[in-house]
C-alpha cells in the first residue's frame, strides 16, 4: 500500500501496532489536514483514513446521525458506499444510544451485528470497534467504527480502543465546526429564497422572475471575470432585491397606472426597507444581499435612486442586479405594462449603456447575450389563461 507512514515500518516483521512515533506522526498528519479541511465529506474520509492507520483496522468508517429522517449514515469510504440504518440499530447505533465505546472480538456472536450487510457485499466482519463522538455541547454527533484488525488474529485490543478513542477526540472538534458552518450557509440559502419569494408574491411579479434574475446575475458576474464563488453569492443574494416592497401599501404595489409623486416617493422606499430588514445579521451573504437591495435602483449616471450614486459608487453586485432586474422586467407582463419585445429590450439596453447601466457590464451583457436568452427560455412564465 502506498502510504508514508507505512514506509518505516515495511522493512520489519509486521506488526500488531503502531509505535508511539508512528502513532504521534499519524495524528500529527492527519490532524493538520483535517483542521483545514472545509468540506465535511473530506472531513470524514480523513478521519475514516487516520482511525484505520492508527490502530492498522482493515476499514474504518464515521457514522453521522440525520435527525431529520432519523437515520444513521456513513459517507463512502474504504470500499463502502454510503449506507443507511435507522438509529439506534446495529453497534453504531446501540454506541450513539448509550454513549458508550464498544469493543467486541468476534461480531457474529453478538446479537446487535446485522448480518445482512456482509451478505451483501461479501465482507466478513470479525473483530470491531466502535466509539460515539460527543460534541462541545455534550451531545453525541456520531460514532467511528473499525472492522476487522490487520493482524493475524484479527482482533482488537483494549489499546486500540484507547487508540480510536483518541482520534475521535482529536478530530470531533474539526467536524462538529465543519457541521456547523455547513448547517449555517444551508440555512441562509432557505432563508433567502424563502424571503425571495414573499417579495415577489407581494408585488405580483411574474412568477419565475427572481429565478431568472439570479442567474443572469451569476452569467454576469462570471463574464465581468468574478470567481466561481463570489457569482455563486450574488446569485443566492440577488432574488432578494425588492424584499423591501413588503412593506409598500398593495394599492401602490399593484396600481396598474403610472403611479403619483408621492407613490412613487413611497415606491422608492422599498429599497431603504429591503436594506434595513437586512443589513444586521452580520452574515456575509446576507451583507450582500442588504447591498443589492440597496442599490438596484441607482444609475451609473447618478440619477437613480434612493441615494443618487453614480459610477462605481455603486457596488458591483448593485450594478449587475440592475442590469438582470431591468432586462427581465421589460420582458415581463407587469400590473402596469406589457411585455416588451426582445429587439426593444435590447435596443433599451443600448441606449442606456453610460445612462442607466454600467457601460463595460453592458459590453459584458451583449457578450453574454445568447447564454441570457437560454435561462429566460428555461424559465418562461407558465401563460396563465385570462
Ligand atoms: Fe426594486
Ligand atoms: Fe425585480
Amino acid at each position: 500500500m502506498p502510504n508514508d507512514h507505512l514506509t518505516a515500518a515495511s522493512v520489519e516483521p509486521p506488526a500488531d501496532e503502531r509505535t508511539p512515533e508512528q502513532l504521534l506522526r499519524i495524528i500529527f498528519d492527519y490532524t493538520a489536514k483535517i483542521a483545514n479541511e472545509k468540506s465535511l465529506s473530506n472531513v470524514l474520509l480523513h478521519m475514516a483514513d487516520m482511525g484505520r492507520e492508527m490502530i492498522l483496522a482493515d476499514r474504518c468508517t464515521v457514522w453521522l446521525i440525520d435527525r431529520r429522517s432519523r437515520e444513521l449514515f456513513t459517507t463512502v469510504a474504504h470500499g463502502v458506499d454510503e449506507i443507511r440504518i435507522p438509529l439506534g440499530t446495529g453497534f453504531a447505533g446501540y454506541a450513539i444510544e448509550t454513549g458508550e465505546p464498544i469493543l467486541i472480538e468476534d461480531a457474529y456472536n453478538d446479537p446487535r451485528h446485522n448480518a445482512a450487510n456482509d451478505q451483501k457485499t461479501g465482507y466478513h466482519t470479525k473483530s470491531l470497534i466502535t466509539v460515539p463522538f460527543v460534541g462541545n455541547d455534550g451531545s453525541i454527533l456520531g460514532a467511528y467504527q473499525a472492522v476487522n484488525k490487520r493482524s493475524a488474529s484479527s482482533v482488537f485490543t483494549n489499546r486500540d480502543l484507547e487508540h480510536l478513542t483518541l482520534a475521535a477526540s482529536y478530530a470531533g472538534k474539526s467536524l462538529e465546526s465543519v457541521m456547523l458552518h455547513e448547517e449555517i450557509a444551508a440555512t441562509q440559502r432557505d432563508l433567502i429564497v424563502a424571503m425571495g419569494e414573499i417579495g415577489e408574491s407581494r408585488s405580483k411579479e411574474t412568477g419565475n422572475h427572481v429565478k431568472r434574475v439570479a442567474e443572469y446575475s451569476y452569467i454576469l458576474a462570471i463574464g465581468c471575470g468574478l470567481s466561481h464563488e463570489e457569482a455563486e453569492q450574488l446569485k443566492i443574494a440577488s432574488p432578494m432585491h425588492d424584499i423591501g416592497k413588503v412593506a409598500i401599501p398593495d394599492a401602490i404595489l399593484q396600481k396598474p397606472g403610472k403611479l403619483t409623486e408621492e407613490e412613487f416617493e413611497i415606491m422608492k422606499q422599498h429599497t431603504l426597507i429591503g436594506y434595513s430588514m437586512l443589513k444586521s445579521s452580520g452574515r456575509a451573504l446576507l451583507n450582500i444581499a442588504a447591498t443589492i437591495a440597496l442599490q438596484h435602483h441607482e444609475k451609473w449616471n447618478g440619477a437613480g435612486y434612493p441615494h443618487g450614486l453614480s459610477g462605481e459608487d455603486i457596488h458591483l453586485y448593485g450594478r449587475i442586479t440592475a442590469i438582470a432586474d431591468v432586462f427581465d422586467a421589460l420582458g415581463s407582463d407587469r400590473v402596469y405594462k406589457k411585455a416588451w419585445e426582445l429587439d426593444r429590450i435590447l435596443a433599451l439596453m443600448q441606449e442606456e449603456r453610460g445612462r442607466h447601466f454600467d457601460p463595460a457590464l453592458i459590453d459584458v451583457f451583449f457578450e453574454q447575450l445568447p447564454k441570457l436568452l437560454t435561462i429566460r427560455e428555461q424559465y418562461q412564465d407558465k401563460l396563465i389563461s385570462p
